[in-house]
């Protein structure tokens, strides 16, 4: 289970050289930290000279500490005019500083301080999992992994062009010179990757070696004789699922299907990394469908076990939130409402239980903490019946505003073909084509993203995926109505069902209903009393003024979520049913890596409840996974998002026949 992260203190040795007392070991040489970087780290890895010309070149860390490697680093690619496209930087770090430590650490950094002051701005708060920071308009990306490297590094999706092996001195710190840390950075490893450290230990170069990397001495730092330098170059030939170069796209345009927070989120992400994107909704703009409601609220999902869907929720809110700051810093502000979230309990027991995965799992409390009923009253105007979880950074937000920001952003790297339905898709030589009702062809590009929600199996058949419709009402308060209740909260509550603070225009909604879709989208008395009872629940003092409203005189919006077997979404690569049906003996054992994949068909699909969280991580996965970069999440999480996990399941449980065995229709 991840646990809270222990920061490191920001403390000097008498040297001045910054200093651990739990691994009694400094940062860096005395010689200097960035004297250090550039002689060890980029010199022992042939940098800058070994990225120069590529399209993306990644490097992985061990030990981020203040981040002088990676600040070193980033400003010799940009002094470089032979640099790479994209440099992406990987560093596992269990003791994070706080913001204000690095600030302090970094105060000296003469002519690199800009770079180390946008580092202290991003920098993300002490919870453990990925951090994907964006830097150069995307041109250098840092993803932070916290936690202990045992944990972290089997988790991590790259393929790694360098390594800097920086986790303290061995004698002090074996846990970063492990066997088990050399087999993981091994696992990585692109054919022919470098590695430096300073340390001359020989168990560091046999631990190398044994994982497969070609481990020399070189001419050490400062005052150390020697370091070591290593190539990988194993002597076994075939590596079961060893990573692959970065793949060469010779024509970077997409097909993306549906125009709502998944395909606008795509779009955008696609778009930074050079994509052309040509967007289809049957609707006559973005965000008319599902996505067309002027309020969602977001906030992080916390359980005792830090359950896959805490950590995917956290993921996701984390990265939506920079994804929207990159938006609003580019010009192209989303509207989001950082008000705070307050979930309360559906009863006291559930507040108990609240409160005991509070203290179990200790996260930050500007990330998490517990908010009394009077302090709710007090400082949001929220009468709540009981205290319950304070999110500080959940908040509110139009889903159509943050669509139309990201195809603002994209520019002309989108075509948007609005009011155009795709009525099949087909693979043909190495393509996919988009066709009308006509058979005509709408475009055709090497990857098609599937983002258009319950709609996708009509394109692209899924035997082995559970896609439910599930219908949805808000209600909508007039500004008079919300007056009359008395105090209105000035945050979003939560709890059995849901309140937003008023709009601009002083309405504001309630909700929501969830049951099956059966029937035509239209507002329904009896949801909406259902709601104005959900209201009554989460404020008492309401309750009364409330039961005064006529349901039937109420207006609000209706929509349909897509919602998988578990309530995840499907976000990946699409599975070859039909191949892995073929070979479904063959894949008894299997793990995902090996279900066989349909080339360049990408599902952004069954985004249920969640839309604001899955979106924006969804997208940069998709996106990394097309371009090769790592991964922005945990293998684990990856997985348990993955389209084909429910294919998995059966063939696993022998529940895949050959008779099912059937062209899936999409190709000739
Ligand atoms: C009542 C309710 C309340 C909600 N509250 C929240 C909340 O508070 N927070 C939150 O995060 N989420 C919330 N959600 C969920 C959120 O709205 C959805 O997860 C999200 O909008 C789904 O986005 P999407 O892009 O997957 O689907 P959609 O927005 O439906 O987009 C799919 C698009 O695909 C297009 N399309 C389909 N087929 C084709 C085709 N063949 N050719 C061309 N175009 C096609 C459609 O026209 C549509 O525009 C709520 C949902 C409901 C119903
Ligand atoms: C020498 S410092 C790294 C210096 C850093 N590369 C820089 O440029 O500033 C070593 C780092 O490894 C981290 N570390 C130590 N043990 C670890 C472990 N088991 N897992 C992850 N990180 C660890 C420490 O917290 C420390 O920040």
């Amino acid at each position: 289970m991840s646990r809270a992260l222990e920061p490191a203190e920001p403390i000097l040795s008498a040297e001045g050289t910054p200093y651990s007392p739990r691994y009694d070991d400094v940062y860096h040489s005395t010689e200097g930290g960035l004297a250090q970087a550039h002689y060890v780290f980029l010199g022992g890895n042939g940098l800058p000279q070994a990225w120069a010309g590529r399209d993306q070149f990644v490097i992985v860390e061990t030990g981020f500490g203040q981040g002088l490697n990676f600040l070193a680093t980033w400003q010799a690619w940009r002094n470089d005019p032979q640099r790479c496209r994209r440099l992406h930087f990987v560093s596992i770090e269990k003791h994070p500083f706080t913001r204000e430590g690095l600030a302090q650490l970094h105060a000296g950094l003469a002519d690199m301080l800009p770079l180390a002051q946008q580092l202290q701005a991003a920098w993300p708060d002490a919870l453990p999992g990925l951090h994907r920071l964006a830097f150069e308009d995307g041109g250098v990306t840092l993803t932070l992994a916290l936690g202990d490297i045992e944990a972290v590094l089997p988790k991590l999706v790259a393929g790694a062009d360098a390594f800097y092996l920086d986790g303290f001195s061995p004698s002090r710190n074996a846990d970063m010179w492990s066997p088990l840390v050399f087999r993981g950075l091994a696992r990585l490893a692109r054919p022919g990757a470098t590695l430096a450290t300073y340390t001359a230990a020989g168990f560091v170069r046999r631990g190398l070696r044994e994982a497969g990397f070609d481990a020399r001495k070189a001419p050490g730092f400062g005052g150390k004789r020697d370091m070591t330098v290593a190539t990988f170059c194993p002597v076994w030939k075939s590596r079961r699922h060893a990573p692959t170069p970065a793949p060469e796209w010779k024509v970077r345009h997409a097909i993306v299907i549906g125009a709502g927070l998944a395909g606008c989120a795509v779009t955008e992400r696609l778009a930074s990394r050079g994509w052309q994107v040509t967007l289809f909704d049957v609707h006559d703009g973005p965000a008319r469908q599902t996505s067309s409601h002027r309020a969602a609220a977001m906030h992080a999902h916390i359980s005792s076990d830090d359950s896959l869907l805490s950590r995917l929720s956290r993921a996701g809110n984390q990265y939506a939130l920079r994804a929207w700051a990159a938006l609003a810093g580019a010009g192209q502000p989303v509207g989001w409402h950082g008000c705070g979230v307050l979930q309360i309990g559906e009863n006291e027991a559930e507040a108990e239980a609240q409160r005991a995965a509070l203290e179990a799992l200790g996260l930050p409390e500007s990330f998490v903490r517990w908010m009394s009923p009077g302090e709710a009253a007090s400082q949001h105007g929220a009468g709540v019946p009981r205290g319950g979880l304070w999110f500080p950074q959940g908040g509110w937000v139009a889903p159509p505003d943050i669509c139309s920001a990201q195809l603002r952003r994209a520019g002309d790297a989108v075509q948007s073909r609005f009011g155009t339905r795709v009525e099949r898709i087909r693979r043909r030589d190495d393509e996919w084509e988009a066709i009308d009702e006509d058979g005509a062809v709408l475009a055709s590009a090497p990857i098609l993203v599937l983002a258009n929600a319950h709609e996708a199996p009509r394109l692209a058949p899924m035997r082995h995926q559970v896609m439910r419709r599930v219908r949805g009402q808000l209600t909508t308060l007039a500004p008079g109505q919300v007056t009359a209740l008395g105090s209105w909260p000035d945050c979003v509550v939560t709890g059995a069902g849901y309140l937003l603070p008023v709009s601009e225009d002083g309405s504001a909604r309630v909700g929501s209903s969830y049951e099956a879709d059966d029937g035509p989208l239209v507002a329904r008395t009896e949801v909406h009393a259902a709601n104005l009872d959900r209201l009554a629940g989460l404020l008492p003092q309401a309750a009364a003024a409330a039961g005064n409203l006529d349901a039937a005189a109420m207006n609000g919006y209706v929509g349909v979520r897509t919602v998988s077997h578990n309530r995840l979404p499907l976000i990946g690569q699409m599975p070859d049913e039909a191949a892995a049906i073929a070979a479904a003996p063959s894949l008894r054992g299997a793990h995902l890596r090996d279900i066989p994949r349909v080339p360049g068909l990408y599902a952004a699909l069954a985004y249920a409840s969640r839309g604001l969280t899955w979106a924006a991580l969804g997208a940069e996965l998709l996106a990394s996974q097309i371009e090769g970069d790592p991964l922005p999440l945990e293998a684990d999480l990856v997985d348990a998002i993955d389209p084909a996990r429910l294919l998995l399941r059966a063939l696993r449980h022998g529940q895949v026949g050959r008779e099912e065995g059937h062209s899936s229709g999409l190709s000739g």
